[in-house]
């Protein structure tokens, strides 16, 4: 029998690619602070440099992962769990998830990060820490206003809790930052060497 070509370079590359550790890339914070616009733009950035990216945006993942499912404190939790089961299989096989739902339960972040980290993945907090009433001036949505009329019931921050995070791994407050600014923490975040080297 004729031996077994050598595997060609490019092959080579991809398996050793294969065993890096994936990396979730979880931010979390207020509607109207910035997650998703942080979220997409350093997506794009790292596409734009050849890194393949699975995005779980919020409203993206509510209209097909999580249909019908509303935001009671038992949803948001079964919301955040299936975006970070998502997002653990992403890593388990060395890719890289980016998500950003509000996720305001730090009881079900820290169960995100040890399911990633179970099946061997990297996880990384991003608090992006926009206070409350930047949040509430930008109103992008009309939410905020809708919810203090009342109209929207348990509306974070307003009318629901948002457990803020202890020990992020960067804390963000967009006010009065341009988007690329950023972007660039967030990169610089993701090229940091993990603690273990
Ligand atoms: S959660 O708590 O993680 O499950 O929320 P998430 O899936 O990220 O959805 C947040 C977006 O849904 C809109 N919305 C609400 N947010 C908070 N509270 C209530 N009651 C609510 N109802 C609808 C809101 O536009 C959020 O948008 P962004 O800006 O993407 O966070």
């Amino acid at each position: 029998m004729a031996p077994r070509p050598a595997a060609p370079p490019a092959a080579a590359a991809a398996d050793a690619r294969h065993h890096d550790p994936g990396v979730v890339l979880l931010l979390t914070g207020f509607s109207g602070s910035g997650k998703s616009t942080i979220a997409r733009s350093v997506a794009t950035r790292l596409v734009e440099a050849g890194t393949s990216v699975t995005l779980l945006d919020g409203d993206v993942v509510r209209r097909h992962l999580t249909a019908g499912l509303g935001f009671s404190p038992a949803d948001r939790d079964t919301n955040v769990r299936r975006i970070g089961w998502v997002a653990a299989e992403v890593a388990h096989h060395g890719g890289l998830a980016i998500c950003s739902p509000i996720a305001p339960h730090d009881a079900v972040r820290r169960e995100v990060e040890d399911l990633v980290t179970a099946r061997g993945g990297r996880f990384l907090l991003v608090h992006v820490a926009t206070p409350l009433e930047e949040c509430e001036r930008r109103d992008r949505k009309g939410l905020y206003a809708a919810a203090r009329r009342g109209e929207i019931p348990d509306f974070t921050g307003i009318s629901a809790p948002y457990d803020v995070p202890e020990h992020p791994d960067l804390r963000l407050d967009t006010t009065g930052r341009p988007v690329d600014e950023c972007v660039a923490e967030v990169l610089d975040l993701l090229d940091r060497p993990t603690e273990s080297g």
